[in-house]
Protein backbone atom coordinates (compact mmCIF):
# COMPACT_ATOMS: atom_id res chain seq x y z
CA UNK A 1 0.00 0.00 0.00
CA UNK A 2 1.30 3.56 -0.51
CA UNK A 3 3.93 2.67 -3.39
CA UNK A 4 2.04 5.13 -5.68
CA UNK A 5 0.58 7.96 -2.64
CA UNK A 6 -0.75 11.29 -4.05
CA UNK A 7 -1.25 13.95 -1.40
CA UNK A 8 -3.61 16.81 -1.34
CA UNK A 9 -3.81 20.25 0.86
CA UNK A 10 -7.78 19.93 0.30
CA UNK A 11 -10.03 17.81 -0.87
CA UNK A 12 -13.53 17.26 -0.75
CA UNK A 13 -13.20 13.70 0.66
CA UNK A 14 -10.75 11.32 -0.32
CA UNK A 15 -13.20 8.69 -0.89
CA UNK A 16 -14.19 11.09 -3.81
CA UNK A 17 -10.31 11.30 -5.04
CA UNK A 18 -10.23 7.51 -4.70
CA UNK A 19 -13.62 6.27 -6.84
CA UNK A 20 -12.42 8.70 -9.50
CA UNK A 21 -8.71 7.09 -9.57
CA UNK A 22 -9.76 4.15 -9.26
CA UNK A 23 -12.41 4.46 -12.37
CA UNK A 24 -10.02 5.56 -14.59
CA UNK A 25 -7.67 2.54 -13.59
CA UNK A 26 -5.52 3.59 -11.05
CA UNK A 27 -3.45 0.35 -9.51
CA UNK A 28 -4.60 -1.45 -6.61
CA UNK A 29 -2.78 -0.06 -3.47
CA UNK A 30 -2.78 3.31 -4.69
CA UNK A 31 -3.42 5.85 -1.46
CA UNK A 32 -4.66 9.33 -1.70
CA UNK A 33 -3.84 11.36 1.63
CA UNK A 34 -5.71 14.26 2.29
CA UNK A 35 -4.29 17.42 4.20
CA UNK A 36 -7.91 18.81 5.20
CA UNK A 37 -11.27 17.11 3.54
CA UNK A 38 -14.37 20.08 3.41
CA UNK A 39 -16.72 17.31 3.17
CA UNK A 40 -15.38 14.25 4.72
CA UNK A 41 -18.07 11.65 5.58
CA UNK A 42 -18.34 8.26 7.40
CA UNK A 43 -21.04 5.14 7.79
CA UNK A 44 -24.38 6.26 7.39
CA UNK A 45 -24.01 9.68 5.83
CA UNK A 46 -22.35 11.06 8.72
CA UNK A 47 -19.93 13.99 8.45
CA UNK A 48 -16.43 12.83 9.42
CA UNK A 49 -14.53 16.11 10.71
CA UNK A 50 -11.05 16.25 9.09
CA UNK A 51 -9.15 19.66 9.96
CA UNK A 52 -5.61 20.19 8.55
CA UNK A 53 -3.01 18.95 10.92
CA UNK A 54 -5.15 17.26 13.24
CA UNK A 55 -5.16 14.03 12.04
CA UNK A 56 -4.80 11.65 9.19
CA UNK A 57 -7.35 11.07 6.09
CA UNK A 58 -6.61 8.92 3.42
CA UNK A 59 -8.38 6.09 1.11
CA UNK A 60 -6.93 3.29 -0.53
CA UNK A 61 -7.43 1.35 -4.24
CA UNK A 62 -7.76 -2.59 -3.42
CA UNK A 63 -8.85 -5.00 -6.07
CA UNK A 64 -8.96 -8.25 -4.89
CA UNK A 65 -9.66 -10.89 -7.16
CA UNK A 66 -10.62 -13.60 -5.43
CA UNK A 67 -12.96 -12.32 -2.61
CA UNK A 68 -16.76 -12.24 -3.18
CA UNK A 69 -18.75 -9.34 -3.23
CA UNK A 70 -20.62 -10.41 -0.39
CA UNK A 71 -17.37 -11.05 1.70
CA UNK A 72 -16.06 -7.89 1.20
CA UNK A 73 -17.46 -6.34 4.52
CA UNK A 74 -14.66 -8.61 6.20
CA UNK A 75 -12.02 -5.88 5.23
CA UNK A 76 -12.69 -3.56 7.47
CA UNK A 77 -12.93 -5.83 10.07
CA UNK A 78 -9.55 -7.27 8.81
CA UNK A 79 -8.55 -3.30 8.49
CA UNK A 80 -9.17 -2.55 11.66
CA UNK A 81 -7.25 -5.60 13.33
CA UNK A 82 -4.12 -4.15 11.49
CA UNK A 83 -4.87 -0.62 12.88
CA UNK A 84 -5.23 -1.62 16.36
CA UNK A 85 -2.28 -3.53 16.02
CA UNK A 86 -0.10 -0.66 15.36
CA UNK A 87 -1.72 1.17 17.96
CA UNK A 88 -0.64 -1.49 20.48
CA UNK A 89 3.21 -0.20 20.39
CA UNK A 90 1.00 3.28 21.81
CA UNK A 91 0.50 3.29 25.52
CA UNK A 92 -3.21 2.81 25.24
CA UNK A 93 -6.28 0.40 25.05
CA UNK A 94 -7.05 -0.52 22.13
CA UNK A 95 -10.20 -1.87 21.32
CA UNK A 96 -12.70 -2.40 18.17
CA UNK A 97 -16.18 -1.48 18.17
CA UNK A 98 -17.87 -3.31 15.42
CA UNK A 99 -17.75 -2.65 12.88
CA UNK A 100 -15.50 0.12 12.01
CA UNK A 101 -14.27 2.16 15.04
CA UNK A 102 -10.91 1.95 16.78
CA UNK A 103 -11.79 2.78 20.80
CA UNK A 104 -9.52 4.09 23.42
CA UNK A 105 -10.82 4.44 26.97
CA UNK A 106 -13.96 4.07 25.63
CA UNK A 107 -13.74 6.78 23.35
CA UNK A 108 -13.52 6.80 18.87
CA UNK A 109 -10.19 7.14 17.87
CA UNK A 110 -10.60 6.22 14.39
CA UNK A 111 -13.52 5.18 12.00
CA UNK A 112 -13.17 3.06 8.81
CA UNK A 113 -15.44 3.69 5.75
CA UNK A 114 -15.04 0.64 3.23
CA UNK A 115 -16.97 1.43 -0.14
CA UNK A 116 -17.19 -1.21 -2.69
CA UNK A 117 -17.77 -1.00 -6.94
CA UNK A 118 -19.31 -4.64 -7.96
CA UNK A 119 -20.53 -5.93 -11.19
CA UNK A 120 -22.10 -8.93 -12.13
CA UNK A 121 -20.57 -10.75 -9.06
CA UNK A 122 -17.47 -9.46 -9.31
CA UNK A 123 -15.36 -6.75 -6.97
CA UNK A 124 -14.35 -3.71 -9.66
CA UNK A 125 -12.71 -1.95 -6.46
CA UNK A 126 -12.97 -1.06 -3.17
CA UNK A 127 -12.07 2.20 -1.46
CA UNK A 128 -10.90 1.27 2.11
CA UNK A 129 -10.76 5.14 3.75
CA UNK A 130 -9.45 5.26 7.36
CA UNK A 131 -9.91 8.65 9.44
CA UNK A 132 -7.75 9.01 12.48
CA UNK A 133 -7.71 11.76 15.12
CA UNK A 134 -4.14 12.25 16.00
CA UNK A 135 -3.04 15.64 17.39
CA UNK A 136 -6.08 17.16 18.18
CA UNK A 137 -6.66 18.53 21.85
CA UNK A 138 -10.00 18.49 23.70
CA UNK A 139 -10.18 22.40 22.23
CA UNK A 140 -10.21 20.54 18.40
CA UNK A 141 -12.64 18.42 18.87
CA UNK A 142 -16.41 19.42 17.38
CA UNK A 143 -18.65 20.34 19.98
CA UNK A 144 -21.53 17.75 18.80
CA UNK A 145 -18.38 14.78 19.65
CA UNK A 146 -16.47 15.88 22.69
CA UNK A 147 -18.24 13.87 25.08
CA UNK A 148 -17.66 10.72 22.24
CA UNK A 149 -13.91 10.83 20.44
CA UNK A 150 -10.70 11.37 21.05
CA UNK A 151 -7.16 11.74 20.06
CA UNK A 152 -3.76 10.24 20.46
CA UNK A 153 -2.59 13.52 21.91
CA UNK A 154 -5.70 13.53 24.23
CA UNK A 155 -5.17 9.87 25.25
CA UNK A 156 -0.88 9.86 25.49
CA UNK A 157 -0.18 13.48 26.15
CA UNK A 158 2.06 13.49 22.99
CA UNK A 159 1.58 14.76 19.12
CA UNK A 160 2.52 12.97 16.74
CA UNK A 161 4.21 13.21 13.27
CA UNK A 162 1.49 11.99 10.67
CA UNK A 163 3.72 10.76 8.35
CA UNK A 164 5.30 8.08 10.43
CA UNK A 165 2.06 7.37 11.94
CA UNK A 166 0.68 7.15 7.69
CA UNK A 167 3.86 4.46 7.40
CA UNK A 168 3.19 2.51 10.04
CA UNK A 169 -0.72 1.93 9.37
CA UNK A 170 -0.04 1.48 5.85
CA UNK A 171 2.65 -1.58 6.73
CA UNK A 172 0.77 -2.88 9.01
CA UNK A 173 -2.68 -2.77 7.01
CA UNK A 174 -1.02 -4.14 3.51
CA UNK A 175 0.29 -7.17 5.42
CA UNK A 176 -3.24 -8.01 6.95
CA UNK A 177 -4.45 -7.47 3.77
CA UNK A 178 -2.09 -9.67 2.24
CA UNK A 179 -2.63 -12.39 4.97
CA UNK A 180 -6.80 -12.15 4.10
CA UNK A 181 -6.14 -12.76 0.62
CA UNK A 182 -3.53 -15.78 1.06
CA UNK A 183 -4.95 -16.97 4.21
CA UNK A 184 -8.86 -16.06 4.47
CA UNK A 185 -10.53 -14.50 7.49
CA UNK A 186 -10.17 -17.68 9.57
CA UNK A 187 -6.97 -16.52 11.52
CA UNK A 188 -7.92 -12.69 11.51
CA UNK A 189 -11.38 -13.39 13.08
CA UNK A 190 -9.66 -14.70 16.01
CA UNK A 191 -7.68 -11.61 16.49
CA UNK A 192 -10.63 -9.54 16.12
CA UNK A 193 -12.61 -11.04 19.12
CA UNK A 194 -9.58 -10.36 21.21
CA UNK A 195 -9.44 -6.94 20.13
CA UNK A 196 -13.46 -6.62 20.24
CA UNK A 197 -15.33 -3.61 22.49
CA UNK A 198 -17.31 -5.64 25.21
CA UNK A 199 -16.54 -8.80 24.40
CA UNK A 200 -18.84 -10.69 26.47
CA UNK A 201 -20.45 -7.93 27.94
CA UNK A 202 -24.22 -7.09 27.65
CA UNK A 203 -24.73 -4.10 25.20
CA UNK A 204 -27.43 -2.22 24.08
CA UNK A 205 -27.79 -2.94 19.88
CA UNK A 206 -29.89 -1.00 17.41
CA UNK A 207 -31.13 -3.04 14.60
CA UNK A 208 -34.86 -1.61 13.23
CA UNK A 209 -35.19 -1.64 17.23
CA UNK A 210 -33.17 -0.96 20.12
CA UNK A 211 -32.64 -4.05 22.46
CA UNK A 212 -30.26 -5.66 25.06
CA UNK A 213 -27.78 -8.51 23.64
CA UNK A 214 -24.78 -9.93 24.95
CA UNK A 215 -21.56 -9.56 22.31
CA UNK A 216 -20.54 -13.19 21.87
CA UNK A 217 -18.18 -12.59 18.47
CA UNK A 218 -18.34 -12.39 14.78
CA UNK A 219 -18.99 -14.71 12.30
CA UNK A 220 -16.90 -16.45 9.94
CA UNK A 221 -18.56 -13.63 7.12
CA UNK A 222 -18.00 -10.66 9.42
CA UNK A 223 -21.85 -10.19 11.14
CA UNK A 224 -21.82 -9.88 14.74
CA UNK A 225 -22.79 -12.62 16.95
CA UNK A 226 -25.11 -11.96 19.81
CA UNK A 227 -26.86 -13.68 21.82
CA UNK A 228 -30.79 -11.73 23.31
CA UNK A 229 -32.39 -12.06 27.15
CA UNK A 230 -34.05 -15.40 25.60
CA UNK A 231 -30.72 -16.95 25.23
CA UNK A 232 -31.12 -16.90 21.59
CA UNK A 233 -28.27 -16.33 18.70
CA UNK A 234 -28.06 -13.89 16.16
CA UNK A 235 -26.15 -13.14 13.41
CA UNK A 236 -25.83 -9.19 12.58
CA UNK A 237 -25.02 -8.01 9.51
CA UNK A 238 -26.35 -4.13 9.77
CA UNK A 239 -26.62 -2.80 13.47
CA UNK A 240 -25.37 -0.83 15.13
CA UNK A 241 -23.61 -0.84 18.89
CA UNK A 242 -24.73 2.15 21.21
CA UNK A 243 -23.54 1.19 24.24
C1 LIG B 1 -16.87 6.20 10.25
O1 LIG B 1 -16.42 6.09 11.38
O2 LIG B 1 -18.08 6.30 10.04
C2 LIG B 1 -15.91 6.14 9.09
C3 LIG B 1 -15.09 7.39 8.98
C4 LIG B 1 -14.16 7.37 7.78
C5 LIG B 1 -13.45 8.68 7.55
C6 LIG B 1 -12.41 8.59 6.48
S1 LIG B 1 -11.34 9.99 6.43
C7 LIG B 1 -10.68 9.47 4.91
C8 LIG B 1 -11.85 8.96 4.09
N1 LIG B 1 -12.50 10.06 3.40
C9 LIG B 1 -13.74 10.27 3.85
O3 LIG B 1 -14.51 11.16 3.43
N2 LIG B 1 -14.04 9.37 4.80
C10 LIG B 1 -12.94 8.47 5.06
Amino acid sequence: LGQSLIYKESVRSTQLVAHDLARKDAKQGSVIVAGEQTSGRGRMRRHWDSKAGLGLWFSSILRPDNIEPKDASQLTLVAAVAIAQYLEKFPVDVKIKWPNDLFLNGKKLAGILTEMQAEQDAIQYIVLGIGMNINHTQDDLHETVKEKATSLLIETGESFNLNEVLNGLLMNIERKYELFIEEGFHEIKHEWEQLAYKMGEWIIVKTHKEWQAQLIGIHEDGALKVRDTDGQQHELYSAEILW
